[in-house]
Parts: C-alpha cells; sequence; structure tokens
C-alpha cells in the first residue's frame, strides 16, 4: 500500500492512477488530480473502504471526466477488447463491416402540444455533414420523411453547401432593430426567414475531433444573432428541435455531453428540443461510408427507423 496526498493505494490502484494522470498535460494535471482525489476520498467514506484498487480509481475519474474519454477506459481495463473493437476495423474491409451500428434515440418525459394549430408545420431541418448521403444526412431524410408522414412540409439544407461566412464578432446584431441581424452578407440571411418561420428544425451534425464539427459552430454563433441584451430573444417561442449526433466510436454515450450542449444552445434561444438521437459506430477505413460512398446506416433499415418515428413524433407534439 502507497499513500498518495493521503490516499491508501493498493498496487492496481497505484498504477492506473498514474496512468490516468500522465495523459493530460502539466498545466491541467493537477486540477483534474485534485478532483479525483477528493471523489476517491469521498467513494472510500461512504464505502467504508481501506485501500483504492483500479476500479475504483477508474469509477472515480469517470465522475470527473466527459463519456468522451472513454477509449483511454477501455485500453486500460481490456486492451485485446480495445484493439478488437476499434483498430481492427481500420485494417480491411471484412473488419470494417463487423462494427456494431447502433441508433439511440433519447427518453424523454411526455410533451403536451403548445397548442392546436391549423396553421401549415413547416419543418426545416440543417445537416452540419458535408458528407451528402452520410450518415447523419442519412438520418435527417428519414426523419423527415416521417415528418412528412405526419403532415409537415419539409426542407433540408446541407450547411456545407451554402455560403456561410463566420461571425466576425462587431455585435452589431445585438443593435435595436431585427434588420441589423443581415450584417453580413451572405445565404444567413435567408436562412435567418426560414429559421423563423419553421415550427420545427433538425439539427444534425458528426463529431469531429471530440466535438461538434465546425458547420454546426459556425452555423450556431451566427444563429447568436436573434438574441438581444440579456437574453431577450427576437425569436418567438413555441419552436421544438430535434438534435442529430453521429460518431465512429461504437458506443452510444460517448458524446452525450456534446449533444447536451447542443440542446442547452438551443434552450437558450427559446427552442425546445424535444428529440434526440445518438448514432454510433461510424468508425473505420472510411469513417462510416460502404464501397460506395454511401452511409453504412443504409444497410441498417431497423436503426434507420428510429429516425422515421423521430420525426413523426416531432411533427405530432407540435
Ligand atoms: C475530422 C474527423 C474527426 C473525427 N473525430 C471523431 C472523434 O473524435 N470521435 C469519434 O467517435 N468519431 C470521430 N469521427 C468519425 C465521425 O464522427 C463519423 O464517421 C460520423 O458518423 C461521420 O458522419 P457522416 O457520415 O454524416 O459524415 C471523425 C471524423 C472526421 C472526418
Amino acid at each position: 500500500m502507497k499513500i498518495v496526498n493521503n490516499i491508501p493505494f493498493g498496487p492496481d490502484g497505484q498504477e492506473v492512477f498514474e496512468k490516468i494522470i500522465a495523459i493530460w498535460p502539466p498545466i491541467i494535471r493537477d486540477r483534474k488530480k485534485e478532483k479525483i482525489i477528493y471523489i476517491l476520498s469521498l467513494l472510500m467514506q461512504t464505502r467504508k473502504l481501506k485501500t483504492v484498487d483500479k476500479n475504483l480509481v477508474i469509477e472515480a475519474t469517470r465522475l470527473v471526466v466527459p463519456k468522451s474519454y472513454d477509449p483511454i477506459f477501455h485500453m486500460i481495463e481490456d486492451m485485446d477488447m480495445f484493439v478488437k473493437k476499434m483498430l481492427d476495423p481500420f485494417k480491411d474491409i471484412k473488419a470494417y463491416n463487423k462494427i456494431p451500428v447502433q441508433v439511440k434515440r433519447w427518453q424523454r418525459p411526455p410533451r403536451k402540444k403548445t397548442a392546436t394549430s391549423t396553421t401549415q408545420k413547416q419543418v426545416i431541418a440543417f445537416c452540419a455533414s458535408p458528407r451528402k448521403n452520410g450518415n447523419t444526412d442519412l438520418l435527417i431524410e428519414e426523419a423527415l420523411k416521417g415528418a412528412e408522414a405526419a403532415g409537415a412540409q419539409t426542407e433540408k439544407i446541407m450547411l456545407n453547401r451554402i455560403n456561410m461566412e463566420y461571425c466576425i464578432g462587431c455585435r452589431k446584431c445585438k443593435e435595436p432593430g431585427f434588420e441589423q441581424i443581415y450584417i453580413i452578407k451572405d445565404d444567413m440571411t435567408e436562412i435567418y426567414r426560414k429559421i423563423i418561420d419553421a415550427r420545427g428544425i433538425i439539427v444534425g451534425f458528426p463529431i469531429y475531433t471530440g466535438r461538434e464539427c465546425a458547420q454546426l459552430s459556425t452555423f450556431l454563433d451566427r444563429w447568436d444573432g436573434f438574441e438581444r441584451y440579456l437574453l431577450q430573444g427576437c425569436l418567438k417561442p413555441g419552436r421544438i428541435a430535434m438534435v442529430i449526433g453521429t460518431w465512429g466510436y461504437p458506443y452510444s454515450d460517448t458524446y452525450d455531453h456534446v449533444i447536451e450542449n447542443i440542446i442547452s444552445v438551443l434552450h437558450l434561444h427559446k427552442v425546445e428540443t424535444v428529440e434526440a438521437l445518438s448514432a454510433c459506430g461510424f468508425e473505420g477505413i472510411l469513417h462510416g461510408l460502404g464501397p460506395n460512398r454511401r452511409g453504412v446506416l443504409a444497410q441498417h433499415p431497423r436503426q434507420l427507423k428510429k429516425a422515421y418515428e423521430a420525426g413523426k413524433a416531432f411533427v405530432e407534439c407540435m
């Protein structure tokens, strides 16, 4: 047993603790270490443990970091499984086809319709993936089919194909007078109008390097133009959203925190997310495209159906 920062580590506990701490650069290492040690001491107290083993270190660290640290824990817990699930798919097409593809539809509390309206139910979808017919796009298409079956009029915009400049941070869009939102002359002018007219908004994006892809970040920065001082939005409440995230790592909760973040940004803009989908397992040679360069999800109709059902339910709660 070795005592480090008042924590009595068993031999495997100490080894794993050192390994985990070493993943962070020195400038942030100590603050992470402090948090893990704090959680470890709480766990020891509540469970009346005398020493800390490997599993407790991993459990404590999981409480400190988001799920996207999973690959590190998976490597520590079972290296053989990690190689099989994560590295083999890059070897050849046979290994690639074995990756488990999964779509998860998020549970949400039952929701009452805000008001029964006879006006057209307009749904606009923004696909932040640059890959037409990729997995994000396929899920959006399926959700739109469901929305249409429930009586909505739909439109899809590929963010990569429009002329969308970065926000320039001038803050002119915060000045009174709605027209000021059009400070940058690009396709967003028309898109602001579409967002105003829509009752339902679908946002789909792939994870790039552990967060939403840049197209979605830019889009949300530009959306900020709807906000006024003290978060008084000029967008009237009542809009609902569906958020769709896709990624390679074959676990359906790895990037929940990124989806939650997008949901929170939309909430800030008074758009309530009522449906969310996570789709995973698009790892491998072509990052989730089959040999014909179409999303592998096309080969998983049962998974795709979840997007159709979500799209239908989305419109039904308008
Ligand atoms: C630049 C880039 C970075 C990526 N980073 C991650 C990542 O950090 N984690 C992950 O699980 N998948 C990652 N992926 C995989 C994609 O999220 C995944 O293949 C996604 O489903 C692609 O969506 P699409 O088919 O709609 O284009 C990355 C892909 C690219 C191209």
